[in-house]
């Protein structure tokens, strides 16, 4: 049975997506070619961002969540911006009704980075994605390869802060 879900189009008409595309389809777009078609990205762009991340996701069927996760947990991948830690913020729209705007909020307060930047010692990079796949647990962020639901913005920052 082929793979049902809709292809995305490529995040811009930069060539180098064909070839992460031609990549993915020589696996037949499917979840397991996760990491071979982040490796692709990769080598294609030099880093991973939330472009690269939820186009590549939303190719293969693979949740944002998974996706994310898998990106900010192995240290072969180079997320963009690149911090010693990774921290996603969900902004779509149920987290963000839940309190994601607290979350960025306290980032920014606290340790002075937002959303596609690097806190100044390089420890912790903030990206933001449009939805996760788990609104249930809005909000929902992924540090370091970890799914956080029903995050306490506070507390969220005073982890990060003693990264
Ligand atoms: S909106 Fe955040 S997980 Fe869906």
């Amino acid at each position: 049975m082929p793979i049902s879900h809709r292809k995305p189009a490529a995040p811009s008409d930069d060539k180098r997506w064909k070839i992460v595309e031609t990549r993915m389809r020589r696996h037949g777009d499917r979840p397991q070619a996760l990491i071979e078609a982040l490796h692709a990205a990769q080598e294609a762009f030099g880093y991973l961002d939330s472009d690269a991340l939820e186009f590549v996701g939303d190719t293969l069927g693979v949740p944002h969540s998974r996706v994310y996760g898998v990106a900010t947990f192995y240290s072969f991948f180079t997320l963009k911006p690149q911090g010693e830690h990774t921290c996603v913020v969900c902004t779509g729209t149920a987290c963000y009704i839940n309190g994601a705007k607290e979350i960025l909020g306290g980032l920014e307060r606290r340790l002075h980075v937002r959303p596609k930047e690097t806190t100044a010692d390089g420890k912790v990079s903030v990206l933001t994605a449009r939805c996760l796949g788990a609104c249930s647990l809005a909000p929902a962020v992924i540090v370091d390869g970890d799914v956080q639901g029903k995050v306490d913005a506070g507390e969220l920052v005073a982890q990060l802060e003693a990264m």
